[in-house]
């Protein structure tokens, strides 16, 4: 526990009828609300300086390393609004503990968990008006970290700066929750063997972007990355975990090999299927498998996984040369059944069984 105390500066509020009209439609990550936070790291003196401040501007030193050699890991979570009024955020303390795992691959300084969910709180706290109550919103939270030390020797920085920013969310396909089609990226990689590709740093997103503009080339809203050697094994999508569903209900998924994110959305959505009785393999998985598997009709379902996407239900899986659809193209059962479980716990309609929700 740190003594770290915020210190606040109130910003000057949108108005309520702006705020509202954005609330009826928010998109995905296009507004961002009045408040942000911002707590400084150096390595003489630790953590300091907490903030919660108005939205807007950072200054940064054209030198910061940052800006430089990519040293930037980040977080998503959300905070929901439930019937009765209230708000709470899903399981705060998971997407703190993965910061600091993204924050020791990338040499950046780990932040006590307590003072990430405190960050997290305060923000909610007092930008509570930006929270929407309709289908499918939240508010999504975005923590993320950067070097901004100003010297260009390529070393772990001795200057960091944590800072948590908020927007209100819809759905984060255009479209709404409508199933998707997923592009097979066969010569661009997104990580390798001993790289960064279990931890959430910006590197990773930036090499996804190309291999993304591929798939939407082919009318694709995500790509699929697969092991780089073999270019079967799955990995997982440019921005989310992958599932398939077998016939039998068993629910497979791609171990944690060091070149996936450990998704919290995935492991509730594990622990939610363990917990009505279905086998989850969590194992290597190929491109083979699921093809021959949708085949021979042993596969039947398939989604995509994360905290912005939800669950996703995927009815294609296209590459160069080949399209496989899914069925009718319509989302599969069960599929549906975990995401509107996993949605009602986090609107507070269902039981939360496992203490998943943090109430402000
Ligand atoms: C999330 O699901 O929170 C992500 O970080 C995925 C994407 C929006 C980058």
């Amino acid at each position: 526990m740190t003594d770290l105390a915020f210190t606040r500066t109130a910003a000057e509020r949108l108005p309520a009828a702006e705020r509202e009209a954005i609330l009826r439609d928010p998109g995905f990550g296009n507004h961002f609300t009045d408040h942000m936070i911002s707590i400084v790291w150096t390595v003489d003196a630790g953590w300091h300086d907490a903030e919660v401040v108005p939205y807007g501007p950072i200054a940064m030193d054209p030198a910061s390393s940052v800006l430089h050699y990519g040293q930037e890991i980040f977080e998503g979570l959300k905070a929901y609004r439930r019937p009765d009024g209230s708000i709470v955020t899903f399981r705060p303390e998971a997407n703190a503990r993965r910061l600091n795992e993204s924050a020791h691959r990338l040499a950046l300084p780990e932040l006590p968990e307590e003072l990430f969910v405190r960050a997290i709180r305060e923000l909610v706290t007092v930008d509570a008006d930006w929270v929407p109550n309709g289908q499918d919103q939240s508010l999504y939270l975005r923590p993320f970290m950067i070097a901004d030390e100003s010297f260009l020797g390529v070393r772990a920085a001795e200057r960091a700066r944590f800072l948590v920013i908020a927007s209100p969310a819809g759905p984060y396909f255009a479209g709404g929750v409508r199933p998707v089609s997923i592009w097979l990226s066969e010569g661009l990689a997104r990580a390798g063997r001993g790289g960064t590709g279990a931890a959430k740093c910006g590197g990773n997103y930036a090499a996804s972007l190309l291999p993304q503009r591929i798939a939407a080339a082919n009318d694709c809203q995500q790509v699929l990355f697969t092991d780089s050697a073999t270019v079967d094994t799955i990995d997982e999508l440019g921005g989310m975990n992958l599932f398939l569903v077998r016939a039998d209900g068993t629910l497979l998924t791609p171990q944690l090999n060091g070149n996936i994110l450990d998704g919290v959305t995935r492991r509730s959505l594990i622990q939610l299927a363990r917990d009505r009785g279905h086998a989850v393999e969590e194992r290597d998985l190929t491109v083979t498998e699921w093809r021959a598997g949708v085949a021979d009709g042993s596969i039947t379902e398939a989604f995509a996984c994360g905290t912005a996407a939800v669950i996703t239900p995927i009815r294609r899986l296209a590459g160069e040369g080949f399209e496989i659809d899914f069925g009718d193209g319509a989302p599969g059962a069960l599929t549906m059944s975990l995401r509107e479980e996993l949605t009602g716990i986090q609107g507070g309609i269902r039981e939360d069984r496992h203490g998943w929700l943090e109430v402000l």
